[in-house]
Formats: C-alpha cells, sequence, structure tokens
C-alpha cells in the first residue's frame, strides 16, 4: 500500500503531490487538516516545502511518529536553496528511504509562474513503485545562518495585512498550521508559509516582502533551477 502525504503552504507542494498520486492511482492527504494521521504504508509519500532551509515542524512531526516501511521524500524549494534537508530528515524517520528529490518551483514570496514537468520525477515514480534501498544520501551545504530564529526572521522580513474584505468566515483560523490566526488577524507564532493568503476566499490577507527580504530575493532567486533526484 501507497499513501501521499503533503504540507503545504502557497500550493506548490500540494500540486505535487496531487500529480504523484495520480500517477499512482492513490489520493493525497494534506497533513496539515488531518493533524493525528500517522502513516503505516509499505511506501509513505511525503511532499513538503522547504523553509530557511529548514523542514517544517509539522512534517517533521509526521515522520517522527510514522511507522511506513518504506519512505520517499520530495522538498521544494524557492530556487535558491534546500540546505541539507533530506539528509536532517533522515535523522526524524525509521523508515527506509528508498528515494529522494529537492525540487525548485516558484518561491512563496513571490508572484511568479513557474510550471513544473511532472516527467521529471519518473524515476522517483518507478522507485515507489518497485521500492528498495536509496543510496547514500551526501551532505550538501547549508548556510550558517539558517538555523537561527528561522520563523522570526521570516516574520520580520514579510508582512502580512488584514483587510476590510475580511468576513470572519474562520477559514484561515481552521486551516493555519500553526493555530496563529484568531478570527483573521495573524498572531506571533505565524510561520509566513502564506497558507491564509492563498486560501482566503476573500482575498483578505495581503503578503509584501520587506525592501531587505525583497532585495535577498532580487538577488538570488533562480540560483537553482534543476531538480536533484536521490535513488
Ligand atoms: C517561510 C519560508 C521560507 C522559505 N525559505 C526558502 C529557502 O530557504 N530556500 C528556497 O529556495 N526557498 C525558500 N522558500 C520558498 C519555498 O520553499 C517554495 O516556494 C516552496 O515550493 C513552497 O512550497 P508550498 O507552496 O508547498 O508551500 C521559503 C518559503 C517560505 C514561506
Amino acid at each position: 500500500m501507497t499513501g501521499v502525504y503533503y504540507f503545504t503552504g502557497s500550493g506548490n507542494s500540494r500540486e505535487i503531490a496531487l500529480r504523484l498520486a495520480e500517477e499512482l492511482d492513490v489520493s493525497a492527504v494534506d497533513i496539515t487538516l488531518s493533524p493525528k494521521i500517522v502513516s503505516a504504508d509499505d511506501v509513505a509519500v511525503l511532499v513538503f516545502p522547504i523553509y530557511c532551509q529548514n523542514i517544517p515542524k509539522r512534517v517533521k512531526s509526521f515522520l517522527k511518529e510514522s511507522s511506513a516501511d518504506n519512505i520517499a521524500l520530495i522538498a521544494t524549494f524557492g530556487r535558491i536553496s534546500y540546505g541539507n534537508v533530506i539528509r536532517e530528515a533522515l535523522s526524524f524517520t525509521r523508515s527506509t528511504l528508498i528515494a529522494a528529490a529537492c525540487v525548485p518551483m516558484r518561491h512563496s514570496f513571490v508572484d511568479e509562474q513557474i510550471s513544473f514537468d511532472v516527467s521529471l520525477l519518473s524515476p522517483l515514480i518507478e522507485r515507489i513503485q518497485a521500492p528498495c534501498a536509496a543510496g547514500e544520501i551526501p551532505n550538501s551545504k547549508k548556510d550558517a545562518l539558517a538555523d537561527i530564529f528561522p520563523d522570526m526572521r521570516s516574520r520580520l522580513g514579510m508582512k502580512i495585512s488584514h483587510l476590510d474584505s475580511c468576513v470572519s468566515c474562520g477559514k484561515c483560523d481552521f486551516e493555519c498550521p500553526t493555530g496563529a490566526i484568531r478570527n483573521g488577524r495573524i498572531g506571533s507564532s505565524c510561520i509566513r508559509c502564506q497558507r491564509c493568503v492563498h486560501i482566503c476566499p476573500e482575498h483578505a490577507l495581503e503578503a509584501k516582502p520587506r525592501f531587505v527580504l525583497k532585495k535577498y530575493l532580487d538577488k538570488n532567486l533562480g540560483r537553482i533551477n534543476e531538480p536533484i533526484i536521490y535513488l
């Protein structure tokens, strides 16, 4: 049995998870909306975004709790840096890694169109269908600052404004992965994943990078454009 799971803020990881689930003829599970779900599959496929070269907390807890025999990890990132997330993810799971990838996508903080060619993941799909242990994952470079208050740096870099068009429907309160929103107002545990901005039916939350983050994005976007696949 194969299960496809995903965590997403701005929708990229969902897009890949849905495409993979379609290829594998299973459904994809949003682990934010299923906080108690534990995978006991033969193969669990987990798709998630990279935040400040780190793994989101909800993804770590999924990895710790899962008792799947095998796992395939697909990390999406905004074409700047992917840190050492695949090796780091291995320290949270008991499952055998069968395949992994870091896939460059549209950056959550930027309004841009980047299309993704699912055929790039064909070798992973073949491995998921005929699982065997992946080779050694090489250490990859992680910036020295990446572990220093990453959530706080994201909050400082990205402003999210609450607009008058909010009708207090509660969708963002319910779907926020860190429970940071009350009546559409963003609290201090926000990680700037952008989920609320993307799901708001009234477009009542607006995100804008502040000057320093904008300069950083202008300078660094598009540094890495090819997927990195580990089999
Ligand atoms: C808080 C935050 C931090 C991010 N940090 C990085 C990063 O370190 N390197 C990078 O290339 N992209 C980074 N990104 C971009 C996302 O990794 C990328 O857009 C990802 O595909 C988003 O997936 P999602 O749409 O499923 O949330 C970051 C995005 C957010 C919201």
